[in-house]
């Protein structure tokens, strides 16, 4: 069985990522916990590729690396890449506070999820690489208890839902991490 490096050091991530890729059969393994990488790209996607490449080389092994944040119209696509830090906040709740608080009453609530998966091969050049988009809208305040991040205030009009309200199951096929997954999918099964 291959194996793939999952370059992060939340285990809850390995979790997801192996669900995503039951079917192909790699073993997926935490990236060493001394081995730092620093975001330094503008896009997701330069993320995504630096932070696999990275632990493609150092390990020797191949990496898989996502990154993904939401991007808000009316703030010229604010958080984004600065999604998990967003106005040096402290939690969830704080950082989606501060994206209403930014906001205000602005009409144009249209927003959107993206997330960029990279996988590098042991030399560290890229294999393969994918992008997933969620369109949907800023409500005013918090709705629902699941999920995490900006998932409260994450509206989809087609589905009446914020991703906070929607079973798992609904948000990881129609979340931008999903949509992701499921194009690299196809690339990733004929690589291995
Ligand atoms: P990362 O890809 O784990 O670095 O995620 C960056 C940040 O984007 C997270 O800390 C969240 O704030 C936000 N984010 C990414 N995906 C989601 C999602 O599905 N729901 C809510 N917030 C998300």
């Amino acid at each position: 069985m291959a194996v793939l490096i999952v370059a992060t050091g939340n285990p809850g991530k390995v979790k997801e990522m192996a669900a995503y890729l039951a079917s192909l059969g790699w073993e997926l393994r935490l990236k060493p916990p001394n081995l730092e990488i620093e975001e330094t790209g503008h896009t997701f996607l330069e993320n995504a590729c630096l932070k696999a490449s990275q632990v493609a080389k150092a390990t020797g092994e191949w990496a898989i690396a996502d990154d993904s944040g939401l991007e808000v119209e009316a703030l010229n696509g604010e958080p984004g890449i600065y999604s998990a830090r967003y106005g040096n906040c402290r939690s969830d709740v704080e950082r989606t506070q501060h994206l209403l608080t930014k906001l205000a009453d602005h009409p144009n609530r249209k927003a959107q999820f993206v997330c960029a998966i990279a996988i590098a091969q042991p030399d560290g050049t890229i294999a393969l690489q994918s992008e997933g988009i969620c369109l949907g809208e800023i409500l005013p305040a918090p709705r629902g208890n699941g999920g995490f991040g900006y998932d409260p205030v994450f509206y989809l009009p087609e589905h009446q839902m914020t991703f906070a309200e929607m079973p798992a199951e609904l948000k990881n096929a129609v979340s931008h991490r999903g949509k992701a997954f499921t194009s690299l999918i196809p690339q990733l099964a004929s690589a291995n």
